[in-house]
């Protein structure tokens, strides 16, 4: 079976030296906690900085060191020196794209120097797992200090399986455009075959990052980028549930247990616990503490705060200022209300073993997580999932901006800026009654107890095998030399030939300016050139109106669909309607319309008799993405009971009769004559009734490539061009 190979900067395991030996320990933080737990039966190899700055490992240790990470970690190191952590880990990694990617674009270090440090130390994590990855072995690139890395593996190896899990948010287009390096960043991961985020916001964010800064259009998720597809999708990170939720049940967490509570007296616990970082908002929760202290007088004495606290990049100088304001806030804190037997706050500067952190999730009457950003949040999940057999249930208590906060609603949600808020749900969390606590606790764990971490990897895993196998489906279908030999083939042997062609994006390129797509002499003279073959019909069938199809084709030995199929035209006879209409309802429609067009600038009205559309090409893509989707929203529910249909098209909505469509358009062709070539070719959804209408042995082409029913892809209406052009010789 395929090996997994996981590439992050850090190892699950970190290397210390202390009192001159190298000590191994788990590494802090949601990345390495939730892989570390990851089991199955595929081979894992893990691939990252081992914690250790290269000049501090002795010239014989680096081969025993290496030793030990493979042979006990499954892990091989990277070597990362000072002067690269200076840079690279605490320069670009931590002090541009975390403040940024958290909103806090002030706090941004834009150094050019660093940004390289960044490239440099990407590309030598490339060339590390060129040295072990082996044809089949599926790479998973882990979070924000390496997002340059799936391109330069793809380039290394272009038929890799690479997937790609960020887990910070993706920040809006507004803050990520602020980056200089933004389009190196986007291009960077759009070389993975699926990139995985936390929650749909950061997924819909990345999109739309993509869109407005690369141009690329999404469909359900699906981006084309350099003649590759990749797949963006939502994968909330789980816990090992099972080993929190079986945790209070361990003599030794027990002990663990009874051994805080004999110390606490009987008083209530806010517990605490989070890695040192400003987007954690512990000062906040602090001065919230404060804030409730002073409004209770009644729980002095009677609750206290478990601060537990992780050193976290202790060379970057934010993280220094930070750690003196939370030992002055406590220090006030303490100095304020305590007593000589009661201390407010409990203060800890350290890592805490897992039996001692899940004794105290056991104990504590609230849980309080109140991070100004987190792309998820692990410790909320822990807290609720080690509450599963307690019938004296703890509250959570869990700001609205951490990724977490959309799986776990019934959590007490706060605005993690407003003290006040923060302040009034620990009253409500100490005086909340049984009940209501078990009942909040239930569905949340029941829900992390599907979604925990297994779940999540093999849902990312599987995930990336089908994009990877609708990549080869997608190779097959493109025409290339060989397939188009055949199509000639098959074409030149046959004498009954029908040529179904759609127009805009198919035979002309889209144009900005609908009203200048007009068709240039050299189309018009494969067009003649094809109609005039024996046995050959050619049928244009286009969402344009009668008037303009009939000017530039009226000439030619050729049939015409207009208006998506309402109109049809065969060759030598007059217009017909598909079947009697009424176009009654667009007096309804059209107030509608119009207040869009007028709102969006660079969008127009098209009506025809039975139909209107409302085109955005020349529309900014943003603006029109949300008026695409308002408009879509508004016109479905006015059109249900009209029989009428709204259909999304290249860059155009249009309400139109349900059952007038090209496909039964193309229908009064199929059924009148037996042909024994067949050819359908279009570039949009409109496109897709015809290809599905075709007989088996109908061939369909569509122009580009997203998910379609077509039986073949290619690339452009000029290669589509050249294809005809050869027939008609
Ligand atoms: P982040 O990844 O930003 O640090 P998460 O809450 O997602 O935040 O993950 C933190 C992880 O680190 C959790 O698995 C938690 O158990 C662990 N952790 C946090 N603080 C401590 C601590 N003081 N001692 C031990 N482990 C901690
Ligand atoms: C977050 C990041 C991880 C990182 C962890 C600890 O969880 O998403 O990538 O490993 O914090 O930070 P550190 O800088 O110590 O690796």
């Amino acid at each position: 079976m395929a090996r997994i190979i996981l590439v992050s900067n850090r190892l699950s395991v970190s290397v210390q030296r202390r009192k001159g030996r190298l000590e191994f320990a788990q590494s802090m933080g949601g990345l390495a906690t939730g892989l570390s737990s990851l089991e199955g039966d595929r081979e894992k190899l893990w691939i990252g900085w081992s914690g250790l700055p290269s000049e501090e490992q002795l010239p014989d240790e680096s081969r025993e060191l290496e030793n030990e990470l493979r042979d006990h970690y499954n892990s091989i190191p990277v070597s990362l020196c000072t002067e690269d952590l200076n840079r690279f880990y605490f320069g670009f990694c931590n002090n541009v794209i975390w403040p940024l990617f958290h909103y806090f674009p002030t706090y941004a270090n834009y150094d050019e120097n660093l940004w390289e440090s960044y490239r440099d130390v990407n590309h030598r994590y490339m060339e590390k797992v060129l040295t072990v990855a082996e044809p089949g072995d599926l790479l998973w690139v882990h979070d924000y200090q390496l997002m340059l890395l799936p391109r330069m593996l793809r380039d290394a190896i272009p038929d890799a399986r690479i997937g790609f899990f960020l887990h910070i948010p993706f920040p809006s287009y507004e803050v990520f455009r602020l980056l200089p390096w933004r389009h190196e960043l986007l291009n960077g991961l759009l070389g993975a075959d699926l990139i995985g985020f936390h929650t749909y916001d950061y997924a819909r964010h990345f999109i739309s990052s993509a869109r407005r800064l690369l141009g690329i259009e999404d469909t359900a998720g699906y981006i084309r980028f350099r003649k590759r597809m990749c797949k963006v999708d939502v994968f909330p990170m789980g816990i090992d549930y099972e080993k929190y939720s079986g945790a209070l049940e361990q003599p030794k967490i027990q002990r663990e247990r009874e051994r805080a509570v004999a110390t606490l007296r009987g008083r209530k616990v806010v517990l605490s616990v989070d890695r040192l970082d400003y987007t954690k908002g512990i000062p906040q929760r602090l001065r919230a503490f404060d804030r409730f202290l002073e409004r209770n007088p009644q729980a002095w004495g009677k609750v206290v705060l478990l601060l537990i606290v992780v050193p976290s990049r202790t060379r970057v100088p934010r993280y220094r200022s930070l750690k003196r304001e939370v030992d002055e806030l406590v220090s006030s804190i303490n100095g304020r209300y305590g007593t000589i037997d009661w201390e407010p706050v409990r203060y800890f500067y350290r890592p805490f073993p897992y039996d001692r952190l899940t004794a105290l999730y056991g104990l504590a009457d609230v849980m309080l997580v109140t991070p100004l950003r987190d792309g998820m949040n692990l410790v909320a999940k822990e807290f609720v999932a080690t509450r599963a057999h307690d019938e004296h249930a703890g509250v959570l208590i869990l700001s609205e901006t951490a990724g977490a906060a959309k799986e776990l609603g019934e959590a007490l949600l706060i605005n993690p800026n407003s003290i006040e808020e923060i302040a009034v749900a620990i009253e409500t969390a100490l005086s909340m009654d049984p009940e209501e606590r078990a009942e909040r606790n239930t569905l949340m764990r029941e829900r992390l107890s599907r979604y925990d971490i297994r779940y999540w990897a093999r849902d990312f895993l599987e995930k990336l095998n089908t994009v990877v196998e609708l990549q080869k489906q997608q190779l097959a279908r493109q025409i290339d030399d060989r397939i188009r030999r055949t199509l000639t083939e098959r074409y030149r042997s046959a004498r009954r030939r029908l040529l179904l062609l759609d127009y805009d994006g198919t035979l002309v390129p889209l144009s900005a300016n609908p009203d200048r797509a007009r068709p240039d002499p050299e189309l018009i003279e494969v067009l003649r050139s094809l109609a005039a073959q024996e046995g050959t019909e050619v049928v244009i069938s286009s969402g344009r109106g009668r008037s303009r199809l009939a000017g530039w084709f009226g000439e030619l030995p050729v049939s015409l669909i207009a208006r998506h199929g309402v109109w049809l035209k065969r060759h030598g006879q007059e217009w017909r309607l598909i079947e009697p209409l009424n176009g009654e309802w667009k007096e309804i429609l059209r107030p509608m319309l119009e207040l869009h067009r007028d709102r969006t600038p660079g969008s127009s009205i098209e009506e025809g008799e039975y139909s209107m559309a409302w085109y955005y090409r020349k529309t900014e893509p943003e603006l029109a993405a949300v008026r695409v989707s308002e408009l879509k929203d508004t016109l479905y529910s006015l059109t249900r009971d009209l029989g009428l249909e709204v259909i999304e098209g290249n860059k155009f909505l249009e309400i139109k009769h349900m059952n007038v469509h090209k496909g039964r358009a193309v229908a009064h062709w199929l059924d009148q004559d037996s042909w024994d070539f067949l050819l359908a070719a279009g570039d949009d959804q409109t496109d897709e009734a015809m290809f599905t209408s075709l007989p088996e042995h109908g061939v369909s082409i569509k122009i580009g490539q997203a998910i379609s029913n077509a039986g073949y892809f290619i690339e452009s209406p000029e290669a589509l061009r050249a294809l005809l052009q050869e027939w008609s010789a």
